[in-house]
């Protein structure tokens, strides 16, 4: 049956898609969230999408996630409701969620680290109820939320959410890019082709990709990468030095989150180089230091602080960034555990980012 969705005290529950331990999820009906502090509001998600991170969640690695947690940290909605302490947004306006939350006020929000805010950083579907469902709460919604035209096509903007900022932040801008540098980004997923996409901004001479799926690998020089590579032979890190004539990369960017693909950077950097490492990880990595210690290399890690959205959303809003070209599937709520499904099994399923579109105003 169709939801009168227009009308708040219609429906006080909804459909979302809920976490109940390692690898169980159960599309489910919830309690519809409401207001709890004047700074907050109430989003009508139309648009969300899957993470790499929602992966690793399944898996187990994220321990913070508790049983009954709705997922999801990525999305574009409606305000439903906004309450009364907040000014930017009202009833109807279309916005674009961060996943990052931020108070604006505290220590580390002054010194733009949001996503290390004291009363914030990452709660959607984590600490709090997340965007995979029909209605979401959002707190300090005014420093969250960014407002979008209504002719924004809300698949490019949902990418704004967290791939971009996180691969232009912990990627591009963490490894240094510099016009000239070799880059190689291990893992390419949404996440290490929005650092390629990124990081091209900046004039690499080369891009080298590496990635088990060649599917993947191929989107990836379809999108301007330089050289691609199959690590499915455990031979990636031969296989850069021998295309760099052993001289190894300038920037190494991790976007994937195990040992093996730590192992690959420290093997590959070139003296003077950056390893960027963006990738989650949920079990330790042996770290190298008896190679690196004299190699000048600098080591860098972060969580997505997402103070580059703005910025973003222009480069989109005016064409200059296409990040549209990363969706590859689309799927309604009802079938969003296919759409995990697909996401997971990225390979067989010639998958990049997959998009979940909420309600029938849904575009
Ligand atoms: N630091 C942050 O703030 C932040 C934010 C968002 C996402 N992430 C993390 O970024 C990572 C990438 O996210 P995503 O959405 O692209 O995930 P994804 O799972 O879609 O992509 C990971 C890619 O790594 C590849 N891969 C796996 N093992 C490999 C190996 N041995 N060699 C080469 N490639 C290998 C997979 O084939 C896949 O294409 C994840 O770990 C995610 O949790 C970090
Ligand atoms: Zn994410
Ligand atoms: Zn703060």
């Amino acid at each position: 049956m169709k939801k009168p969705a227009h009308d708040i005290n219609a429906s006080v529950t909804m459909q979302a898609l809920v976490f109940h331990g390692v690898n169980t999820l159960v599309l489910e009906e919830r309690p519809k969230p409401v207001i709890k502090e004047a700074t907050d509001a109430i989003v009508r998600i139309t648009t969300t999408t899957i993470c790499g991170t929602d992966l690793h969640i399944l898996k187990g690695d994220v321990p913070t996630i508790s049983d009954g947690r709705i997922l999801g940290h990525e999305g574009v909605g409606i305000i439903e409701e906004a309450g009364k302490g907040v000014l930017n947004y009202h009833r109807g306006d279309k916005v674009l969620i961060s996943l990052i939350t931020s108070c604006g006020r505290c220590g580390f929000c002054k010194k733009a680290m949001y996503s290390h805010c004291s009363h914030g950083g990452w709660l959607l579907g984590n600490s709090i109820d997340g965007t995979q469902a029909e209605y979401v709460r959002i707190p300090y919604a005014d420093t969250g939320l960014y407002r979008l035209s209504p002719e924004v096509d809300e698949e490019a903007a949902v990418m704004l959410s967290c791939i971009l900022p996180t691969g232009l932040e912990c990627g591009t801008l963490n490894g240094q890019v510099k016009p000239g540098d070799i880059v190689a980004i291990i893992g390419a997923g949404p996440v290490g082709l929005a650092a390629m996409l990124t990081a091209q901004l900046y004039s690499p001479a080369e891009i080298i990709m590496i990635d088990l799926d060649d599917n993947r690998l191929e989107v990836a020089r379809t999108f301007g990468a330089t050289q691609v590579v199959n690590s499915a032979d455990g031979k990636a890190a031969q296989r850069v030095m021998a295309l760099t004539q052993d001289a190894g990369v300038d920037v190494a960017i991790e976007a994937v989150g195990t040992a093996v693909t730590f192992d690959i950077c420290q093997a590959i950097i070139a003296p003077g180089g950056r390893i960027a490492n963006v990738g989650v990880h949920g079990k330790p990595v042996e770290l190298h230091l008896e190679k690196l210690w004299s190699s000048n290399i600098t080591l860098t890690t972060r969580l997505v602080d997402a103070g580059t959205t703005t910025m973003l959303l222009n480069m989109v809003e005016s064409g200059r960034l296409d990040a549209k070209k990363l969706v590859s599937h689309r799927f309604k709520l009802s079938e969003i555990l296919k759409a995990y499904d697909t996401f997971a099994n990225a390979a067989q399923q010639h998958a990049v980012k997959v998009v979940v579109t909420i309600g029938d105003d849904a575009k």
